[in-house]
């Protein structure tokens, strides 16, 4: 996983009527990632899906499911979303009070543990965490909806996380989420980014495969 560049399309974004047709159609791309979506109206302003969304979907596809919860008190649901079949969970920074037992509940679940932190958030408040995940995921919008404008603000992060991995000998996987496009995807991979959430941008174009041949031209 250390020296991917990989595009995670958002789910978000898809028609939601023919949800299962818009998953296959990016597995058949060659993605191996499926960035799914979670907001419970409370800790982002918007709902979106919950775990037997994930379930109905994990019967047709061997997709890594990477799951971005956007929930307050994210340690009660950790079970739900591993037995949906998550294989990846990350979680807000700004939702919990100590994130070690959200970390530790992920892993006793054989699941990847991730952190998130929104825009206004200082990466550096991640620090003492970086050991311990397995990715680190850089909002580069307001979370709650697809379809904004990316932040270049976040590339800081980016790059500071990149040094940080090199300074302390780390492995986390760094992932960004937000108005990523083919207007930033080269910046953005160039930073240092190497999962790449893409909503909008894969399933609000006309011919999503062809927009995924473009973005992997870019960034492989
Ligand atoms: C926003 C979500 C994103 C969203 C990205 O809160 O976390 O994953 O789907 O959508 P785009 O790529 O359209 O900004
Ligand atoms: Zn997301």
């Amino acid at each position: 996983m250390k020296r991917m560049r990989e595009i995670a399309p958002s789910i978000l974004s898809a028609d939601f009527g023919n949800l299962a047709r818009d998953v296959k159609m990016v597995e058949e791309c060659g993605i191996r990632y499926l960035h799914i979506d979670v907001m419970d109206g409370s800790f982002v302003p918007n709902i979106s899906l919950g775990a037997p969304v994930i379930k109905g979907i994990r019967r047709i596809t061997t997709m890594i499911f990477d799951v971005h919860l956007m929930i307050v008190d994210p340690l009660k649901y950790i079970d739900d979303f591993s037995d949906a079949g998550a294989d990846m969970i990350s979680f807000h920074l700004e939702a919990v009070d100590n994130p070690i037992p959200v970390i530790d509940k992920i892993h006793s679940r054989s699941v990847k543990a991730g952190i998130v932190i929104k825009p206004n958030t200082d990466v550096r408040d991640l620090s003492k965490y970086l050991d311990k995940v397995d990715y680190v995921l850089v909002m580069s919008v307001e979370p709650g909806f697809g379809g904004q404008k990316f932040m270049p603000e976040s590339l800081d992060k980016i790059k500071w996380l990149v040094e940080e991995k090199k300074a302390k000998g780390l492995d986390f996987i760094i992932e960004i989420d937000g108005g990523v496009c083919l207007d930033n995807i080269k910046e953005v991979s160039d930073a240092g980014a190497q999962l790449l959430v893409m909503g909008s941008a894969v399933y609000g174009r006309e011919d999503v495969p062809k927009a995924i041949a473009e973005y992997k031209g870019i960034i492989e």
